[in-house]
């Protein structure tokens, strides 16, 4: 199995910066992909947030086995962190993240009220490991050329923040920001989700990983794509492997199967499917 286990020095510059720019928040909008809701979850960020509120958006709902997105949805709340899933290349659901951000920070907002402030401004910090849809929803949020400047206190001058709705201003984070991965299942299934550079793993690590959920949590879906029979179901893995190879005409060439394995999977030809496995005493 492999490890990933990096930490360039670009990511300590971006770690410093985020901490810097955190001061200046209310509350932290961390994306994930709702199909690793947990593993796509940078704990460094919450690490560095001085515990500020997290919203966590599980983006890419519309990939993501919808009973586990919401059994992930309740864990989430039993620990604290109100989490909602969205579909991004869908706009309708957006608002939602407005919405739930005033209320996350009601008591905030009504001491400021309280104090004469008639529409307080919440500011949030955008984070998310990437390919989860940052850019995306960022994009969708921000009204286009309205951006606020920055020039308030604990704020790098001239930062902009961009306005994304009646009372939301959002920050983009600076670089990307990677934890070290201590599982290395973690890093198949970010592998399998595109999270993470494909020089930077072994495809059929990732394939025997996915292969082993996808034959205990979804076997209907290989039955359907790749004409999985029953008794197949029951070989090895790299049995299996092996004879997906031949079917789909690639002969003995695995490594070829690997890639459109995962490819498959990354475009949902494989059907909606989520990695991380609830927690028994939370489901
Ligand atoms: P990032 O900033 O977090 O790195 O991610 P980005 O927004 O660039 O999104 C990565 C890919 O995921 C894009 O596809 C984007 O269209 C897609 N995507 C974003 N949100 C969703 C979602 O909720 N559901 C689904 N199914 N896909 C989503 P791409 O193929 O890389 O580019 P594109 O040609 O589609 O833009």
């Amino acid at each position: 199995m492999m490890t990933i286990q990096w930490y360039p020095g670009h990511m300590a510059k971006a770690q410093k910066q985020i901490k810097e720019r955190l001061k200046a928040v209310d509350l932290i909008l961390e994306i994930v992909d709702a199909r690793v809701p947990e593993s796509s979850i940078n704990p460094m960020i919450q690490e560095l947030g001085q515990n500020k509120p997290i919203l966590l958006i599980m983006n890419k709902a519309d990939m993501a086995d919808p009973r586990r997105t919401q059994q992930w949805i309740e864990t989430f709340k039993k620990r604290g962190i109100t989490a909602i899933a969205l579909d991004a290349q869908h706009k309708a659901k957006l608002p939602m993240i407005e919405k739930v951000a005033q209320e996350i920070l009601a008591e905030k907002l009504a001491k400021k009220r309280a104090k004469g402030i008639r529409n307080p401004v919440i500011r949030a910090m955008c984070v998310g490991v990437p390919n989860v849809g940052k850019s995306t929803i960022l994009n969708r949020l921000v009204q286009k050329n309205i951006a606020v400047t920055g020039n308030r206190p604990g704020v790098t001058k001239n930062q902009q923040w961009l306005k994304a709705g009646q009372t939301l201003e959002l920050l983009d984070t600076p670089g990307v920001l990677w934890p070290k991965f201590e599982d290395p299942t973690i890093g198949s299934k970010l592998a399998l989700t595109g999270a993470i550079s494909d020089a930077i793993y072994h495809p059929d690590d990732v394939v025997i990983f996915a292969l082993e959920h996808f034959k205990e949590y979804y076997p209907s879906q290989l039955q359907k794509v790749y004409k999985v029979t029953d008794a197949e179901l029951e070989e090895p893995t790299a049995e299996l492997i092996m004879i997906l190879t031949k079917r789909l005409g690639f002969k003995e060439d695995y490594d070829r199967f690997c890639v459109k394995f995962i490819n498959d999977a990354r475009q949902g030809k494989l059907g909606r499917f989520t990695l991380d496995v609830v927690p028994v005493e939370a489901s």
